[in-house]
C-alpha cells in the first residue's frame, strides 16, 4: 500500500504529490500550519486524503499546545479547526473530518477530561479516521467490482487512488478490485489538465500495480468512446449533493456527457464522508478557483501570452442524471438519489 499520509512520532508525514512520478519525497509536518500549507499547495490532495490530513493537522496542532487549562485549550482547538477549514472549499471530506474532531473534542470536554487526555483522544480520532478510510476504500472496491464487465476497458479521470485517500483508492479501488478478479483488460487515464493528476499520479499507481495503463489527453476520451474503445467509466468525487449531483475534478462533466452520448456506463465511487446531504444540489457546491499560473505556465516555462486572462475552476459538477450509480462502502446507490443516498446513511 502506498504511504500517502501517516502519523509518525508526533508528526504528520506525507508523500509530496507535486514531485511524483519523478521523485518520491516525503514531507514532515510538525505544526498545524505546516499541514494547512501542505493542503493548499497540493503536497496532499484528493478529497478523502485532505480530510485525513485536516484531522491529523488538528491533532498535531493540539498535541503541540502549551495550554495548561482546558478553557485556553478549547480556544486554541477552535482556532486550529478554523485554520484547516480555510484550506480548500470544495471537498466536503475536509469539513466532515473537522466536524468529527469537534464532536470528539466536545465529548471529552463534557466528560471532564484533562488537557493530556484530550490530546490523546484527538490523536486516536485522527488515526481512526485514517484507518476507516482504508477500510471504506476496500469495501467500495468489493461493491464496485460487481458492476465492472469482464474484459473491461476502463476510463478514469484525475486521481482517485491510494494517493487521494488513506490507501487503496475510491475509483482506483474499484479498478484494483476488478483487476484482482481478472476483469480488467485496459485502463485509460485522462491526463487531467492542468495539474496532471491522471498522467502523473493515476498512471504511476497503476503501473506500480502492473495494471495495463494508457495515458490519454483529456480531449481524447470522446473519440476513444466513439471508436468503441471503452466499456466502463469510474471516477471519484469531491462532494456529492443530496440529489446525486457530483462535484469532481474539472473535465469530469465532459467525460460524463461523452459517456452518455456513447452508451458507456458512468459510475462514481466515493465514501459516505463525500456525500453532503445538507447541500440540496450541485448549484450549492462551492467550486474552488485556482491560481492562473497552473494554466499559464508549465514549471518555469510560460505557455500563454501576457495579457490573456485565465479561468481555472478546479472542479465541475456532473448532473445526477448522467450517473449510472454511486459506489460507496455500504453498496451502490442508484437513481433516484434523493432517496437512495439518505437510505445509505440510515443503514445500521
Ligand atoms: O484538486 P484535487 O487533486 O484535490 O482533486 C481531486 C479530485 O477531484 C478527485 O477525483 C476526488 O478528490 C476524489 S479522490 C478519491
Amino acid at each position: 500500500m502506498l504511504p500517502t499520509i501517516a502519523w509518525q512520532d508526533n508528526a504528520v508525514v506525507m508523500v509530496d504529490q507535486r514531485k511524483l512520478p519523478g521523485r518520491e519525497v516525503y514531507v514532515t509536518c510538525t505544526t498545524a500550519k505546516d499541514v494547512a500549507r501542505a493542503i493548499t499547495t497540493m503536497v496532499i490532495r484528493g478529497a478523502p486524503a485532505i480530510g485525513v490530513a485536516a484531522a491529523m493537522g488538528i491533532a498535531l496542532g493540539m498535541q503541540r499546545s502549551k495550554s495548561t487549562g482546558t478553557r485556553q485549550f478549547a480556544v486554541e482547538f477552535n482556532q486550529t479547526c478554523d485554520l484547516l477549514a480555510g484550506t480548500r472549499p470544495t471537498a466536503v471530506n475536509l469539513f466532515w473530518a473537522i466536524d468529527r474532531m469537534k464532536r470528539t473534542f466536545g465529548a471529552g470536554a463534557q466528560g471532564g477530561e484533562s488537557v493530556t487526555e484530550l490530546k490523546a483522544r484527538l490523536v486516536r480520532e485522527a488515526i481512526g479516521i485514517h484507518d476507516e478510510d482504508v477500510a471504506s476504500c476496500q469495501a467500495m472496491g468489493r461493491h464496485g467490482a460487481t458492476v465492472v464487465p469482464d474484459g473491461a476497458r476502463i476510463l478514469t479521470h484525475c486521481n482517485a487512488g491510494a494517493l487521494a485517500t488513506a490507501g487503496y483508492g475510491t475509483a482506483l479501488g474499484v479498478i484494483r478490485a476488478a483487476a484482482e478478479q481478472g476483469k480488467v483488460a485496459a485502463v485509460f487515464a485522462d491526463e487531467t489538465r492542468p495539474f496532471l493528476q491522471g498522467g502523473r499520479l493515476t498512471a504511476w499507481e497503476l503501473v506500480r500495480d502492473g495494471i495495463p495503463t494508457t495515458v490519454i489527453t483529456d480531449s481524447m476520451a470522446g473519440p476513444l468512446m466513439r471508436q468503441g474503445g471503452l466499456d466502463f467509466v469510474v471516477v471519484g468525487a469531491d462532494r456529492i449533493a443530496a440529489n446525486g449531483d457530483v462535484a469532481n475534478k474539472i473535465g469530469t462533466y465532459t467525460v460524463a456527457m461523452m459517456a452518455r452520448a456513447h452508451g458507456v456506463p458512468f459510475y462514481v465511487a466515493a465514501p459516505l464522508s463525500t456525500i453532503d446531504l445538507a447541500t440540496a444540489d450541485g448549484i450549492g457546491i462551492p467550486i474552488e478557483q485556482r491560481n492562473a499560473r497552473e494554466i499559464t505556465h508549465f514549471g518555469p516555462t510560460q505557455l500563454t501570452p501576457d495579457g490573456a486572462s485565465v479561468w481555472n475552476p478546479a472542479f465541475d459538477v456532473t448532473p445526477h442524471d448522467l450517473v449510472a450509480g454511486i459506489i460507496t462502502e455500504r453498496g451502490i446507490a442508484r437513481a433516484p438519489y434523493a432517496t437512495s443516498l439518505p437510505a445509505l446513511f440510515a443503514q445500521p
